[in-house]
């Protein structure tokens, strides 16, 4: 039976504990939860999702939780999670034992994450293991940052979606590999390359296109309308007014400042697909801080789909 939309972490906690799958709010996205250690539960995340099930999940841990217990951490992974844990970073390390394969698709590292949003904490605090979560779309469409966008996409799939209000930051996490030497940005996300490279001396290495991270492939977080990119506002109006797009629905979709960018992205794709609206022209921001993770997900957002 399903719960539909609750604020109830009794509720909630009950439901994962008892094997359930979830909509679990973060300051990022919305996640698709169970126990890491529930491997049944765990395959109904991949089936409700519809990912492949070679493509490994995040693992979540309260503040409390020790994260060595499920991963191995080298002086840049202790430092980053130092420095940025709880919060919108992830970091690839080489997994303990206590990781089930079915959690990263049969690979030796996993994804740990702390996130910083308290009713995500009071949540993963009453679980006593991590709780593995993606994002809570379908594979390949748009992020949900609201749990009414979690109810729209999955809500007769999952046992309840917890509502802990919009997401702060509106992009996925930063993914960060600290395996041997190497320190490479798998995902720009809400942790910026600068503020990676002050805490661990040097610039991270950028994994671009077909990265090791299967699920990073180059069409993603996809909506209905077609998205064009473009660098300015005076270009989306000429591009807009070009035989190939007159007569169509289009929009054009800005802000100025990047933040805003990343916390609206994804709700604005979403009325533009209830809209209608065939072509969505959207002006990439700035490269730089948080515009990088942005320009990321339009990126594959305007990839061809197929
Ligand atoms: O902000 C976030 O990170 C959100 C919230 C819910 O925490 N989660 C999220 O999960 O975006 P997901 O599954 O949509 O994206 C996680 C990415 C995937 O591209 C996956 O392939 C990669 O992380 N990943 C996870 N474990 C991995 C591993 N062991 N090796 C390589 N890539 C991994
Ligand atoms: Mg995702």
């Amino acid at each position: 039976m399903s719960y539909g939309l609750t604020t109830s972490l009794e509720t909630a906690s009950r439901v994962l504990n008892d094997g359930g799958v979830i909509g679990m709010p973060t300051e990022t996205v919305y996640g698709l939860a169970a126990r890491s250690d529930f491997e049944e539960s765990v395959g109904r995340i991949f089936d409700i999702k519809g990912r492949p099930r070679n493509h490994p999940l995040i693992a979540h841990l309260s503040p409390e939780a020790n994260p060595h217990l499920f991963g191995h951490f080298n002086d840049n992974a202790q430092r980053l999670a130092d420095a940025f844990w709880p919060g919108p970073l992830t970091l690839l390390v080489p997994k303990s034992e206590r990781i089930g394969m079915w959690v990263t698709g049969g690979r030796d590292t996993v994804a740990l994450r702390v996130p910083a949003l308290q009713i995500t904490q009071q949540l993963l605090s009453r679980i006593d293991v991590p709780v593995v979560a993606p994002s809570a779309n379908r594979f390949g469409k748009v992020s949900p940052t609201t749990a009414q966008h979690v109810m729209d996409d999955l809500g007769d799939a999952v046992d309840c979606v917890l509502d802990g209000g919009q997401c702060s930051i509106g992009v996925e996490s930063t993914i960060v590999e600290c395996v041997g030497a190497n320190v490479a940005l798998l995902r720009p996300g809400g942790v910026t390359a600068t503020q990676i490279a002050d805490v661990v001396g040097l610039a991270p290495q950028l994994t671009e296109g077909e990265s090791r991270a299967p699920g990073m492939m180059i069409s993603h977080y996809a909506p209905n309308a077609r998205v064009v990119l473009v660098q300015s506002l005076d270009e989306a109006y000429s591009v807009a007014s070009t035989n190939e797009f007159r007569g169509q629905r289009s929009e054009i979709m800005h802000y100025k400042d990047p933040a805003d960018y990343a916390l609206n992205m994804y709700d604005q794709l979403r009325l533009y697909d209830a809209q209608g609206i065939g072509v969505v022209l959207a002006v990439l921001p700035q490269p730089g801080g948080i515009g990088d993770a942005v320009i990321d997900r339009l990126l594959k957002a305007a990839a061809p789909k197929n």
